[in-house]
């Protein structure tokens, strides 16, 4: 299996829910902690690199990415929408049976901006952001290969995922460390061509819909954020996405 944007923030949550699969993994850093691994270094939209970390994979969880939904197109456009497709079209031609990717609770953020919650995973995209956008456009062109033929597409449209939640604004969408490793794996095994879910934990002030992904992933959060919510600090916000 390979994993993408291992160096990163989530793929270092995420690393040691996945030593039971053989793993090879690619960032444009060399991680702190790889596993065990084999490392590859270098971008996305490097065909050469890509077709060497796909080779003989039979799954990979795509994490590389610019997380920041305050940042400018200009920069999103090469890791979340220019790599991506890269990506997806590696997978294809190496007849990958399973993409799991990040998508993000920015897709849908104008709904939680609204006020029109539990956000079901089935309404149109709403992005709150340039950043949510890219998200979006991922979702529609994850869609588009497993329509087609490619490989299986799961999208994962994850919350704050932190260690522990540290502001206000976290406690609505928060996805703990084992959540996310419980997510993942469920995503990699499930039994489904082609969704998109949001990816939280079981918070007592969630938001998101989960029912298709307890339904379709078998997906059982744990975690709440609640029992941090006397310890954060308190941002002036009450929702994850971006307030619009
Ligand atoms: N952290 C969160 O709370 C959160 C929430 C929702 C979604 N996400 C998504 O999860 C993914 C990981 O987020 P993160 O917080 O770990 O971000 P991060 O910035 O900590 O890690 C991303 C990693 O991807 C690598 N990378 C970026 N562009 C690359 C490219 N073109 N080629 C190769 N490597 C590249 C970076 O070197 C980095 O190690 C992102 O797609 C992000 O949008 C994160």
């Amino acid at each position: 299996m390979l994993l993408t944007g291992a160096a990163g923030s989530v793929g270092q949550q995420l690393l040691p829910g996945l030593t039971g699969f053989g793993l090879r993994v690619l960032d444009r850093a060399a991680p702190d902690e790889a596993g065990g691994a084999e490392v590859v270094v270098g971008e996305l939209t490097d065909r050469d690199l890509l077709a060497r970390a796909v080779s003989g994979v039979d799954a990979v969880v795509h994490l590389a990415g610019d997380p920041r939904p305050d940042a400018e197109w200009d920069d999103l456009e090469g890791p979340n929408v220019d790599g991506f497709a890269a990506l997806l079209g590696a997978a294809r031609e190496h007849g990958m049976r399973r993409v799991v990717y990040a998508s993000s609770v920015h897709a849908m953020g104008r709904y939680e901006s609204a006020g029109r919650f539990p956000i079901d995973p089935t309404w149109a995209p709403a992005p709150c952001c340039a950043y949510g956008a890219t998200k979006a456009f991922d979702e529609a062109l994850a869609g588009v290969h497993a329509a087609h033929g490619g490989p299986s597409t799961i999208g994962l449209r994850l919350g704050a995922t932190v260690e522990r939640p540290t502001q206000s604004s976290q406690l609505t969408g928060w996805l703990g460390p084992e959540d996310l490793r419980r997510l993942v794996v469920a995503a990699l095994e499930a039994d489904v061509t082609s969704g998109v879910y949001p990816g939280v934990s079981a918070n007592t002030r969630n938001r998101w819909d989960l029912t298709a992904a307890r339904r379709d992933l078998g997906y059982e959060p744990r975690l709440d954020s609640e029992v941090f919510a006397g310890d954060v600090e308190d941002d002036g916000r009450a929702v994850t996405t971006c307030v619009l």
